[in-house]
Order: structure tokens, then C-alpha cells, then sequence
């Protein structure tokens, strides 16, 4: 399968976010990324729910939302209810991360695990079996527009081992400082989703970006 396209609403111009959103509805986007921040796990604010019930209001791509906050399991419903179909949650704001991958997965939605660059992918060897995906960050999460990590790429590729070796089918994502010849690297050694905010967003045409990407993913498959 093409690796797939999340474009990331951070980066969108919020005073026009139906314009946006609209945009991406006609794009050949797979998903719509939704970064909640807290101020606490990391450090910046996003938005929060009244700005989720408008996305959610005019979007018709799946809402995939990440959330980097302390204690996340506090806010499962809530996202479930604005219409996520997928919530990740952050290895590194969990105490209990079993429970939590159990808590959305009752909710009967779908379960990501997210890394720090920091963080050792070992740590998820005995969840993943029960995750729809992972998402590798490739940037310090907080801000959109930061610099790509390269060592994302070897993180990958181990990543995409284990996932075998386990027999898990969680889909691997890399969020942060993606643009085509990044994103085509990475399809290589085995992502599946990518996330893009600014790439996409500060492209002169959004839409011809995302199927610009699009088609050298698709290339790659055949
Ligand atoms: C970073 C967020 C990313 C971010 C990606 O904390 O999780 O999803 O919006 O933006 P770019 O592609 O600009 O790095
Ligand atoms: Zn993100």
C-alpha cells in the first residue's frame, strides 16, 4: 500500500480554517492530523475542543489526533466525541500506557502510541501487538516548521522490524518536518503515514503539493 498523506491543520491560517479545511476536503489527502498541545507535556498551547468541533464541523477526512498532553487518558471521550477516529497518545505522558491503548481501543477507535526522538522504540515491545499505529516523531514535539531528525530514518526501519517480528499490523507514522524528498526516504524504509503541516500549508498550491507527494508514493509501489 502508498504510504499515506496526514496533512497537519497546525500549520493551516487559522483565521480562515474553514477555507482550509475545505481545501484539504478536495486534496488527495488520506487523513486530517489534529495537534492538541497542552502547555505541559510540551511547550506550547494548540487549541482545544471548541476548535476541534469546528474541524470536525467541516472536514470530511478522517480526524487523526495527536495528542500531546499530560495525562491524556482525562480526554479519550472527549476527542471520540469531536470525532476522532484515531487518538495517539504519547509513551512519554503515560504512566499506564497498557491501559490507556485499552481505554481507546473500548471506545472503538483506533490506537497510536507516539515517540519522542529520545525515546527507544523497545519500549512498545510488549503493546504492540495491540496498536494500529505508531507515530515516530521527527521533530521535538511542541512546533510546526522545525528541522527533520535524520536519525528517523534508521528509527524506522527498526521499528518496522519489530512490527514484523511481533506480527503486529499497527501502521508506522512519522510527524515533523516532512517535505517530498524526505517523505519518499521515508516510504522507503517502511512508513506508512506521513504527516506534513508547513510543507503542504506554505506550498504556493496546497492541493498540487499533497498529489505531487501523492504520486511519487504511488511510483514507488509499482
Ligand atoms: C509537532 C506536531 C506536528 C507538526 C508538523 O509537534 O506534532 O504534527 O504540526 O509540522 P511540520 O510538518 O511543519 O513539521
Ligand atoms: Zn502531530
Amino acid at each position: 500500500m502508498p504510504a499515506l498523506i496526514a496533512p497537519s491543520i497546525l500549520a493551516a491560517d487559522f483565521a480562515n480554517l474553514q477555507r482550509d479545511i475545505e481545501m484539504i476536503n478536495k486534496s488527495d489527502a488520506d487523513w486530517l492530523h489534529i495537534d492538541i498541545m497542552d502547555g505541559m507535556f510540551v511547550p506550547n498551547i494548540s487549541f482545544g475542543m471548541p476548535v476541534m468541533a469546528a474541524i470536525q464541523k467541516h472536514s470530511t477526512k478522517p480526524l487523526d489526533v495527536h495528542l500531546m498532553i499530560e495525562q491524556p487518558e482525562r480526554y479519550l471521550e472527549t476527542f471520540k466525541e469531536l470525532g476522532a477516529f484515531q487518538i495517539t497518545v504519547h509513551l512519554e505522558s503515560c504512566k499506564h500506557l497498557h491501559r490507556t491503548i485499552q481505554q481507546i481501543k473500548a471506545l472503538g477507535i483506533k490506537a497510536g502510541v507516539a515517540l519522542n526522538p529520545h525515546s527507544n522504540i523497545q519500549e512498545l515491545e510488549y503493546v504492540i501487538s495491540n496498536l494500529d499505529l505508531v507515530c515516530v516523531m521527527s521533530v521535538n514535539p511542541g512546533f510546526g516548521g522545525q528541522k527533520f531528525i535524520p536519525l528517523t530514518y534508521e528509527k524506522v526501519s527498526h521499528l518496522k522490524e519489530m512490527i514484523v517480528t511481533r506480527g503486529s499490523e499497527a501502521l508506522v507514522q512519522v510527524d515533523g518536518g516532512i517535505n517530498e524528498e524526505i517523505g519518499v526516504k521515508l516510504a522507503n524504509r517502511g512508513a506508512d503515514v506521513l504527516v506534513a503541516g508547513s510543507f503542504i500549508f506554505n506550498s504556493k498550491d496546497p492541493i498540487a503539493t499533497i498529489s505531487d507527494l501523492k504520486k511519487k508514493l504511488n511510483e514507488l509501489e509499482q
